[in-house]
């Protein structure tokens, strides 16, 4: 490193990467390069089934995926046992959401394949994975119906249900847990508060009754405050619920602390992987995405 040094009056002056107490501000293109330096040695599969420490519900093996012919995944790995959370860090557009969308199937898949119990789960349709794998997808933005009420929004997540009455009673076992959104079930959805509209998509995808959720960045958009309950109604959700949740967060700090299991994803490659608490403590992951 001490080709980069540079000194003044034997005092070193620059301000940059490990050298010397100065405090940096990272530029986005500095994080990305930085970052894939790291991605260049990933993780080993063997490392990844450790972190779980039993058989994984959800896998994902090799995969290659992307949008039309652009490739956005290259030879991704993925293992999350039931019961368990892990969270996706890593710059924009390193492809986090593309891991979501590939799990859900809104991908061009070209090679490898996505697990659920050691299943091939890879061609299933999003409606299928829905219904029959027990998977749930919450989206990045917001997606909620602004004119209808909460509960006409909550019967929409039993839209693939086979009777209407079925949605209904799956809806009622729901807003019986969040009497908070109970309280409001005849109120259009467009007047609730950006928190409450969160737990709503939440509670939605809660409808199906779903082991697996996957969640694309929960607190974009919110006030602290509502940052806080979403990631506590998701604690609960895995603690009191046993569901399973892969995330993706770019507030990497709130993330890493949630989750059991981190990832850091650069450029489509799978970077680092560790326990969530263990990257917060990385001084590489710190002074990388989490401004410190
Ligand atoms: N629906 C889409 N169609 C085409 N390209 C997309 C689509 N969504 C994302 N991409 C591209 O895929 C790459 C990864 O994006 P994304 O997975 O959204 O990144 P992240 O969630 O990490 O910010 C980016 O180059 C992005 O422009
Ligand atoms: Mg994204």
């Amino acid at each position: 490193m001490d080709q980069n040094k540079i000194t003044q009056g034997g005092k070193d002056v620059r301000s940059g990467y490990g050298l010397g107490p100065v405090e940096t501000v990272l530029s986005v293109d500095e994080v990305e390069r930085q970052a894939a330096k790291l991605a260049a040695e990933g993780p080993s599969r063997e490392h990844l089934g450790d972190l779980v420490g039993k058989k994984p519900l959800l896998s994902i093996e090799r995969l290659r995926a992307g949008y039309g012919k652009m490739v956005v995944l290259h030879e991704f790995d993925l293992r999350v046992g039931a019961g368990q959370s892990l969270c996706l860090i890593g710059p924009n557009g390193a492809g986090k959401s593309t891991i979501l969308h590939s799990i859900y199937g809104f991908t061009t898949i070209t090679g490898g394949a996505v697990k659920m119990q050691g299943n091939d789960i890879t061609r299933l349709s999003p409606n299928e994975k829905l219904k029959r794998a027990g998977i749930a997808y919450i989206l990045q933005d917001t997606s909620v119906f602004p004119d209808m009420t909460v509960e006409e929004n909550m019967f929409m997540g039993g839209f693939l249900m086979d009777r209407p009455s079925q949605a209904r009673e799956a809806a009622e076992r729901v807003l019986a847990k969040y009497p908070r959104l109970a309280e409001r079930r005849n109120q259009k959805a467009g007047v609730l508060s950006g928190g409450e509209r969160r737990l709503l998509e939440i509670s939605r995808a809660l409808i199906m009754e779903p082991e697996l959720l996957l969640v694309d960045e929960p607190s974009i958009g919110l006030e602290p405050r509502y940052i806080d309950m979403v990631f506590e109604i998701l604690h609960d959700l895995q603690h009191s619920d046993g569901k399973t949740i892969v995330m993706v967060e770019q507030n990497a700090k709130k993330g890493l602390e949630f989750a059991d299991i981190g990832y850091v994803l650069v450029s489509g490659q799978l970077a680092m992987a560790d326990k969530g608490s263990e990257l917060l403590q990385n001084p590489e992951v710190g002074r990388l995405f989490l401004g410190g």
